[in-house]
Formats: C-alpha cells, sequence, structure tokens
C-alpha cells in the first residue's frame, strides 16, 4: 500500500526529538544525508546495531559507517587522529567524506564487523545534523548504513526507503524521517587514513568528492585499494543493482543495442544523458556530473519499475569527475555484454 511521510524540515524539532529518543530507545530509525538515506542504529548498542544487519539482510562482517555531529569529540571513537585526517575534516566536514580510523576500544566491534577500524562521517544534511546534535546530547554516533536491502540500489527518499522495508511500525524501522530529495545522490567518499605509515591515504570508494580534490588538501594523492585493504561492502561486484539486468553502452554501440533488442521483441528502458538519446522515451539525466549523482538512483528505480527486458544506461564520460558514477554503473551492470548477448539469442 503506498505511503507517504510528511516532509521533515529542521525546525520540526518535534519529530527530530521522537526519532531521537527511539534511537536511544534501541531502535531503527531511516534518516536523510546528503548522500543517500541512511539506517541507523546507535552505536553504542551492540543489539541495535545486530538490528541494522538482520533488517538489511547484511552479512555481520561488514563494517558500518558511524556518523557524528559536527564538532562531536572524535576521541570517542578512533584512538588516533592523523594529520591528514584533521585536513579532511576541515575542508569537507560536514559532507559526503567517510574517513576509516583506528577504532576506540569502547566501540562495539560489531559496527565495525569486527575489523580494528572505524568508518567516520560528519553528513551535512540539516535533518542528519539536527537528529545528531538531540540524539545523546550530540555526543552518540549513529550507525547507519544506507537504508536499502543487501545488494539492492540506494534510497534518496523518504519513499524509496518505505518500499524497501515497509512503513514505519510495519516493518524493522520505528520511524524514517523525510527531508526530500537528497542532493548529492551517491554514497561518499571512502579514503581509508588507518594505514598511513606502511600504505599511505587509500581511496577505497569514489564519490562526488574527488580523489584529486583530496589530494589537494593532504598533499598526496589517495592510492587505489590492494588487496590487503580494509573491506568495503559496497566494492563487491554486482552491488548497487537493480532488479532488471543493466547494460552499459555508448554512441553507435548502444543505438544498434537498441535496434537489435527492437528487433528480437524484446523492450528496453534507457538512461541517457547527451543530446543524441533526449528524444528517446526513458529518463533523461543532465549532462553534468553533480545533477547526473542527484538523479541516478531514481532513475535507476523508475526504470527497474517498468520492468523491461534491460535497463540500458548510455555509458557516462569516463573523466575524473564522473569517477564515482562510473563505479557505481560497472557494479550494477558488471555483465553487459552477457545480459545482452542472452537477450539476443533468444
Ligand atoms: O554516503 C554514505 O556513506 C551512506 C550514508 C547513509 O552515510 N552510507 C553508506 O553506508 O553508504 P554503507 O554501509 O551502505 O556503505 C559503507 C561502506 C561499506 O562499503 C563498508 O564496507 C565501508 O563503508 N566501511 C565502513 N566501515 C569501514 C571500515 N572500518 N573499514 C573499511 N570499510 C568500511
Ligand atoms: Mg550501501
Amino acid at each position: 500500500m503506498p505511503h507517504s511521510t510528511k516532509p521533515v524540515s529542521t525546525a520540526d524539532a518535534a519529530a527530530i526529538a521522537r526519532a531521537a529518543r527511539l534511537l536511544e530507545e534501541g531502535r531503527l530509525v531511516a534518516f536523510p544525508t546528503e548522500t543517500v538515506y541512511g539506517l541507523g542504529a546507535d552505536a553504542s548498542n551492540p543489539e541495535a546495531v545486530a538490528g541494522i544487519f538482520t533488517a538489511k539482510g547484511r552479512p555481520s562482517n561488514h563494517p558500518v559507517i558511524v556518523h557524528v555531529a559536527r564538532d562531536a569529540d572524535l576521541s570517542l571513537w578512533t584512538t588516533h587522529l592523523p594529520r591528514e585526517a584533521s585536513q579532511l575534516i576541515d575542508a569537507f566536514w560536514p559532507g559526503p567524506l567517510t574517513l576509516i580510523l583506528p577504532r576506540a576500544p569502547q566501540v562495539p566491534a560489531a559496527v565495525a564487523g569486527g575489523q580494528d577500524t572505524l568508518g567516520l562521517r560528519c553528513p551535512a544534511h540539516p535533518v542528519a545534523q539536527a537528529l545528531l546534535r538531540e540524539f545523546r546530547d550530540g555526543q552518540g554516533g549513529l550507525a547507519a548504513p544506507s537504508a536499502n536491502r543487501f545488494g539492492h540500489v540506494s534510497p534518496t527518499t523518504a519513499q524509496h526507503v518505505i518500499d524497501e522495508f515497509g512503513a514505519p511500525g510495519v516493518g524493522p524501522l520505528a520511524d524514517v524521517l523525510d527531508g526530500g530529495h537528497c542532493q548529492v545522490g551517491i554514497e561518499s567518499t571512502i579514503v581509508d587514513l588507518s594505514r598511513l605509515a606502511t600504505h599511505g591515504p587509500v581511496l577505497l570508494r569514489p564519490g562526488q568528492i574527488s580523489a584529486a580534490q583530496i589530494a589537494e588538501v593532504i598533499g598526496r594523492m589517495p592510492a587505489l585499494p590492494d588487496v590487503a585493504a580494509p573491506r568495503v561492502s559496497g566494492s563487491l561486484d554486482a552491488h548497487y543493482a537493480p532488479t532488471t539486468p543493466l547494460a552499459l553502452a555508448e554512441g553507435r554501440a548502444l543505438e544498434t543495442a537498441m535496434e537489435q533488442l527492437q528487433t528480437a521483441g524484446r523492450t528496453f528502458a534507457l538512461i541517457s544523458y547527451s543530446e543524441n538519446f533526449a528524444a528517446i522515451h526513458g529518463m533523461h539525466l543532465p549532462a553534468d556530473p553533480d545533477g547526473y549523482a542527484h538523479g541516478l538512483y531514481a532513475s535507476l528505480r523508475e526504470m527497474d519499475a517498468r520492468h523491461a527486458d534491460v535497463i540500458l544506461v548510455e555509458r557516462p564520460p569516463q573523466d575524473a569527475a564522473w569517477q564515482g558514477i562510473n563505479d557505481r554503473l560497472r557494479r550494477a551492470a558488471f555483465d553487459s555484454a552477457g545480459v545482452l548477448e542472452k537477450l539476443l539469442q533468444g
């Protein structure tokens, strides 16, 4: 049954206070961030954190990011804040950047999937900040993965969250704060600073804060992940995937794929950005990376709902500003060639 939530503004102190009390009681509350919606639980409560894993169907060895208020005391969470961390915090917090740091001993291991590091992020969304100020008087942390079932597309509206988990009280969620459509639209950039001495800074997940922007602040380019890098569940293949198979193609190859699919009696839903394909029925996203990222996940959900045989995505530009977007699309379309081949063979 469709269920709509009332938009909540930071000014709606009652809704935020209610959500904070539910979290303090160990319940799960979904809340907006500037990247995607998070499925929040009290990070200091192992049972509440376990509830996140159960609700998502996520393996318990996958670490969860802890969200903190602006000006939170980070010594509650990490044993060591290297100079690079302070520089990145000054430059980008609150904002879409997660730092992997050594975990303080009092932080439950369950939050970190048993690892001795912790992902920390200070989100910029005003509703997230208001919630974090209210929750445990601003000194708590909210463990929050993206509010989607394991492997699904991350939610960028409150309705997406309800589509994933059901309305508050019906499913595992005690509450959902509605903060509108997330501005950034893809998950935060993740930089590992926990192994600086041996590996230097490592980019675990690209996002809208680019590797070049990070290098500008800390004076060195973050390396790409190595085999020993801490686990990032979003770096598994076939993550961020809609139910409908997805294939990436561009230019002439995209035109050919559409013609061949039509000839074979197959249906497709198209997500494009260039003028060449603007006239074709489907979703046309802005041709700039910020606008594109903002609309991407909602488009994937909408195209998925058409139940076509395949979602065709016009491959975006490959330059650095599109790195986070291309990372998500590559994982969602991890077998482009195989998908098309199967459909065309009958
Ligand atoms: O933008 C975001 O980061 C969103 C919003 C809600 O803040 N959150 C998010 O969480 O994307 P999640 O759990 O869907 O993805 C977090 C990623 C996972 O891939 C996880 O493996 C990685 O962060 N991560 C968390 N803690 C880590 C740690 N200690 N070491 C390595 N990776 C970690
Ligand atoms: Mg996720």
